[in-house]
């Protein structure tokens, strides 16, 4: 496969090396991705996140992996493992179904695998950068000269191949000279957007002040947050959809105080075959996330060490609270969603 280079991720000389976010904004660490189980727990484990890379570097590790000459029986067993990584962020499924297809027509004859599912998995990465610039300049078009946007968890260059979903929103509308400022919720439990959302907006020079997620509210009902815009994990037809936890609070508080609230999200992350938010799977993470903090952190509880917790990653945030979809095609209302999931993969 050719060299491709992303802010979190590269493939260069023949191999996979993807960015380390447990580890920022402290250090930039590299992996190189060796076994399927090492990419399978650098993905649970947060070193690779944000819906549409985690499904670019599975796809990207397929395409290595055929072009090493595996045959369709391994490749079908790999793409299985992968698929069921992490259950919310529906770009993983998207991608691997659609690399799984191009392996079932050339089962017969293997003679092009190696080469069918690379060049797939390179138009899999070329294309998200496309459709991230184009969702970044719908969104921008709605920003207005002088906005204080709001933005939760970490939805930028780090999240995708390309300039990000709401963030790649915020940086385009910075680079337009709109004079724009960013709120950016820390985004309990793994601050997402303290360490990862501030680190971006730090290199791009965008202004910006970090708060605790519970600080949104008193500043809506201050007048001083002007739009939102937030990613999204998965979005069901009807308009709803998964983000990470804490976003659904933010769009009820959006509405009470009158704030437009928009969901940027590239195509890849609508799924077809879910009809509404309540059938989108959302993943339970472990307890010691929300006891304490580990890792690059330092290790430290502050919670009983054996406090029973609840630890979803996502909610699901219903359509009727979202003021627009900001997709690759345009800025869509809920119906135009279902339309464009029917053209999806
Ligand atoms: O658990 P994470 O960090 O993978 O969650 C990421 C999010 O919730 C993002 O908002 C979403 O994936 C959109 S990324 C462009």
């Amino acid at each position: 496969m050719k060299d491709l280079i992303a802010t979190s991720l590269r493939y260069e000389n023949g191999q996979l090396h993807v960015l380390d976010q447990r580890r920022l904004p402290a250090e930039e660490s590299w992996h190189v991705c060796g076994h399927v189980d090492d990419l399978v727990e650098l993905i649970q484990g947060l070193a690779i996140r944000g819906a549409p890379l985690i499904g670019i570097a599975a796809a990207l590790w397929i395409g290595h992996i055929a072009e090493q000459g595996a045959d369709s029986r391994q490749l079908t067993q790999l793409i299985g493992t992968l698929r069921a990584a992490r259950p919310t962020a529906v770009n993983l499924m998207n991608y691997l179904d659609r690399l799984q297809h191009r392996v079932n027509q050339n089962s017969i004859d293997e003679s092009r695998l190696g080469t069918t599912i690379s060049d797939e998995a390179v138009a899999i990465f070329e294309e998200d950068v496309k459709l991230c610039s184009a969702m970044s300049e719908h969104g921008a078009a709605l920003v207005r000269p002088n906005a204080r946007i709001l933005t939760h968890c970490n939805t930028g260059s780090l999240a995708t191949a390309g300039v990000g979903t709401a963030l790649g929103v915020i940086t385009t509308a910075h680079h337009e000279g709109k004079n724009i400022s960013v709120w950016v919720d820390e985004t309990r439990p793994l601050l997402q957007g303290g360490r990862l959302t501030s680190w971006e907006l730090e290199k791009a020079g965008v202004p910006y002040q970090l708060i605790c997620d519970s600080a949104a509210g008193s500043l809506m009902a201050a007048g001083e947050v002007d739009i939102v815009f937030v990613g999204a994990d998965r979005i069901a037809t009807n308009g709803d959809f998964a983000n990470k936890v804490g976003t659904y609070a933010l769009a009820v508080m959006a509405k009470h105080h009158a704030v437009p609230f928009y969901v940027v999200a590239p195509v890849t992350t609508v799924d077809p075959h879910c009809s509404s938010g309540e059938n989108i799977p959302i993943e339970q993470r472990d307890a010691r996330e929300v006891r304490g903090v580990g890792g690059s952190f330092g290790e430290c509880c502050w919670a009983p060490v054996n406090a029973p917790v609840y630890n979803p990653a996502f909610d699901v945030t219903p359509a009727a609270l979202v003021t627009g979809w900001v997709l690759d095609t345009g800025v869509l209302d809920q119906n135009d969603v279902k339309a464009n999931a029917l053209g999806c993969v």
